[in-house]
């Protein structure tokens, strides 16, 4: 128990006397040297670039003017500033620059900035930009009374953070994640703030400890850092969406992943041995439950130690990797930054032989203490050494393996600090920087250099990495799991705004440990958060030592027969999911979202977390209490129908829904076409790319219309970067009376493995005569691959088959 102590006032360090901040005094001139302005006071100044007529990059400073270059958050694909051309103007009391789109205001006294859009409404008011005799930097902005605020990456409590403090210090937080962690593994220090019906974003690009604090402050939201450079961008919306997409545009996109990665995958700390591993693989296929990955957590090492196998454990994980591969199953091991201290050991031997690992200023190797012991730590601030580390892969590519779990990469360190000495000097390609200067980049760095080797390695195969460690732009290199959650009820729900926020952060691949890490799980908790989790981007069922077990089967047939059903459910899915990756890799708009994403003036939907949208049009809405066969559904305006039953419901309301254990409150917006394919047991299962076309709310009269655009590949290669894909273009309209679908391949150089397309006109608002020019069939037949029509005398949906045509088709439904 804590005593009076925990609230001393100095229990921090001395308090920091406000009049030792200063700020940068006086304006004194303004230069443009190629894209850079350069705006100088008496004591430092602003280096000003305009990276797009949305986007602003502002970099305060203190004394000489600083280096320009950005840290490897920004993608090098994004333009660098220069090329955008700003006007510049000074005024009595400031200087101000205007884009097509915006206007910047820098104050004369301090160059505190005022972003201003082109009809005047201001948009991000900086009150002052202070620096302390430490190196620490703080900006005040105004927060007015509708402040919302989002972003901020891998945070716990609610959806909007007004009223939150957060620090960005990557963190390995094994003790539970509660609403006061402020920080835990990935640090995202980009903030959406919504104001006035506008949002627009602050990206401070800043890899040391940096702090948002949207609640001390009253009037004002402050942003702040202890080392380091103010590198702020300002990211213009006006809508929530176009923040996402243009911090998305700076920061990369994810990477389309290879389909099987974004099936299910089962984990556990740790499957012991080979036996166990074959065993389970053979488990989900004799119970016919969909599993694409199988993990291998710390336990499959020779002691710990990185690119080895345990000889008795694993003795032949060549032959174990064929055998589960033979089944569709891939093995994704497990590495840590780590390398044992172990005069015999290659790895460690090469490490300090090649000048490997991190070193403090003075020259002494830095050593912690990991899971094997005492180790070393690659410094993969310098190229040299992140090739070194990629290059060591090969150890697993050449048995088979496509995929790598980068844990650990805070990197985590079993000491006070629990992590790396501060004052450990990077090498930084020749710019050497301490590390807690770089701290949240360490984590970015290695699952960089993991999915370059692997990349390398692959032959032209799509890797997979999943990291716990990340910094802004790790959407680029990696999928990101949410760390060490517990199998407590309140986790699994905040597990939907943490993933949700790190949607609109840029981390579109993400998922927390289904069914909680740590702790022990139930039957009940299980199936709900497995319910959630299907439609969660990452799909991975993860638990700890001496936990109760938590595979598909552990808690009796009902139970496993909820989780077969919902497992398969992801699968059935599959083309509708491998759809938004892919648009989340080409607009970096995620893959589920908060409703406010795309009902941003909803006032109901600001802070609304405990359901959720599957792209723009399906509302999953979890079950996240025990004992609980109710819950309350909030609908945005529109008709939605019920995915299981079809039922419509009128929107901008709350219902009811029913969702007895084995219901998931799933619910589709009419106008709405979902793609749906084939139950596969893995997602390459089969040569079988059959899609159904659902199409909710169908109407032949009135204005109904509904389009659908179905990307596809091999889901493997990266033969679509070179047009091996296919785009299916479908369009359904009402036309007095006739409903007329058609379909067009705007481009095909992928040819998906079916001979006919199904439509499901889930209960269409009117009674179907006949569709034009195909007969009708009975539903048998049409299982047969009869092309024609039906109606499903149950629920009344009318099922369309017609033939895959590379020049499309186009069908008219005549209404009774
Ligand atoms: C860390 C990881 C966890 C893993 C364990 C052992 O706690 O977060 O997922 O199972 O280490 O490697």
């Amino acid at each position: 128990m804590e005593g009076s102590e925990a609230i001393r006032p100095d229990k921090d360090g001395p308090v920091i006397v406000q009049e030792a901040w200063e700020n940068l005094g006086m304006y004194t001139g303004v230069e443009k040297r190629e894209g850079t302005y350069w705006v100088r006071t008496e004591r430092g100044g602003a280096a000003v670039e305009f990276v797009t007529d949305d986007m602003l990059r502002i970099k305060y400073f203190l004394g000489n003017d600083p280096e320009m270059s950005t840290t490897v958050a920004i993608d090098p694909a994004a333009a660098a500033g220069g090329e955008v051309q700003a006007q510049l103007e000074e005024t009595e009391g400031g200087v101000r620059f205007r884009t097509a789109s915006l206007e910047v205001t820098l104050d004369k006294l301090g160059l505190s900035m005022t972003v201003r859009d082109r009809e005047g409404n201001v948009l991000a008011e900086q009150k002052s930009i202070t620096f302390s005799p430490d190196g620490s930097a703080f900006g005040v902005y105004d927060m007015p009374q509708d402040s919302h605020f989002y972003g901020l990456g891998e945070k716990s409590s609610f959806l909007d953070k007004r009223g939150e403090r957060y620090t960005n210090w990557n963190t390995d937080v094994y003790a539970p994640h509660m609403p006061e962690i402020e920080a835990l593994y990935e640090s995202i220090p980009l903030l959406i703030h919504m104001h006035g019906g506008i949002s627009c974003g602050l990206f401070l690009d800043n890899p040391g400890r940096s702090d948002f604090d949207m609640r001390s402050h009253g009037v004002a939201f402050t942003v702040s850092c202890t080392t380091g450079s103010y590198d702020l961008y300002f990211i213009n919306g006006p809508e929530l969406k176009d923040v996402v997409k243009r911090y998305t545009a700076l920061t990369g996109r994810i990477n389309l992943p290879p389909k099987w990665a974004i099936g299910y995958h089962q984990s556990r700390y740790s499957y012991m041995n080979q036996q166990e591993v074959l065993e389970l693989g053979r488990t989900f296929r004799a119970k016919q439950i969909p599993c694409d990955v199988i993990y291998l957590d710390i336990h499959y090492m020779d002691e710990y130690r990185v690119f080895t196998f345990d000889p008795v454990r694993f003795p032949d994980p060549a032959g174990m990797i064929r055998e589960l591969r033979e089944m569709g199953i891939r093995i994704v091991p497990i590495v840590d930054p780590g390398v044992k201290k172990d005069a015999k050991y290659p790895i460690y031997q090469e490490g300090i032989r090649e000048d490997h690992f991190c070193r403090k200023l003075e020259g002494d190797l830095f050593f912690g203490e990991v899971w094997p012991g005492t180790s070393a730590f690659p410094d993969f601030t310098d190229d040299r050494t992140a090739k070194w580390w990629a290059d060591q892969h090969a150890f697993y590519t050449e048995l088979g393996i496509e995929g790598i779990w980068n844990d650990m990469n805070e990197p985590a360190v079993f000491n006070e600090s629990k992590t790396m000495d501060l004052d450990v000097m990077h090498r930084n390609n020749g710019k050497p920087l301490t590390h807690e200067e770089l701290h949240n980049i360490y984590g970015l760095l290695m699952s960089k250099s993991t999915f370059e080797g692997l990349k390398e390695q692959l032959d032209r195969r799509r890797p997979f990495v999943l990291t716990r460690a990340g910094y802004a732009g790790i959407q680029r290199y990696a999928a990101v799991w949410t760390g060490d959650n517990r199998s407590f009820w309140e986790h699994m729900a905040m597990a939907m705004p943490m993933v949700l926020n790190m949607g609109l952060s840029g981390l579109a691949f993400a998922g927390p440990d289904i069914g909680g890490f740590a702790h022990h799980t139930s039957a009940e908790l299980l199936i709900r958060w497995t319910q959630m989790g299907v439609f969660f981007p990452y799909c991975r069922n993860h638990s700890a030592l001496e936990t109760v077990r938590q595979e598909p089967w552990s808690f009796g047939e009902e139970a496993e027969a909820i989780l077969r059903e919902y497992i398969g459910l992801r699968y059935r899915w599959m083309p509708q999911l491998y759809n938004l990756f892919h648009e989340a890799a080409v607009t970096g708009l995620p893959v589920i979202r908060p409703l406010i994403l795309e009902y941003p003036h909803d006032p109901n939907v600001t802070n609304l977390c405990d359901q959720f949208l599957l792209g723009d049009n399906v509302l999953i809405a979890p079950v996240y209490r025990p004992d609980t066969d109710h819950r309350a559904v909030y609908l945005p305006e529109g008709t939605w129908l019920d995915y299981w039953t079809g039922e419509a419901h009128e929107g901008g309301r709350y219902i009811l829904a029913h969702s007895p254990l084995s219901v998931l409150p799933v619910y589709v917006k009419a106008g709405s076409i979902i793609a749906e394919g084939p139950l596969k047991q893995h997602a390459e299962d089969g040569a079988d790319d059959a899609v159904t076309f659902h199409v909710y709310g169908a109407d032949a009269e009135g204005d109904f219309a509904a389009s659908y655009r179905l990307y596809e590949d091999d889901g493997v290669s990266y033969g679509y970067e070179v047009g091996a894909y296919s785009e299916l273009e479908l369009k359904v309209r009402a036309e007095q009376g006739r409903l007329v679908l058609s379909c067009a391949y705007p481009h095909r150089q992928y040819e998906a493995k079916r001979e006919s397309l199904r439509f499901v006109l889930r209960r269409p608002k009117f009674r179907p005569a006949e569709v034009e020019g195909l007969g009708q069939v009975t539903l048998e037949q049409m299982e047969q691959g009869a092309l024609g029509w039906a109606v499903d005398g149950q629920s009344g949906d009318l099922i369309i088959q017609v033939q895959d045509r590379p020049e499309g088709g186009q069908w008219a439904v005549i209404s009774a």
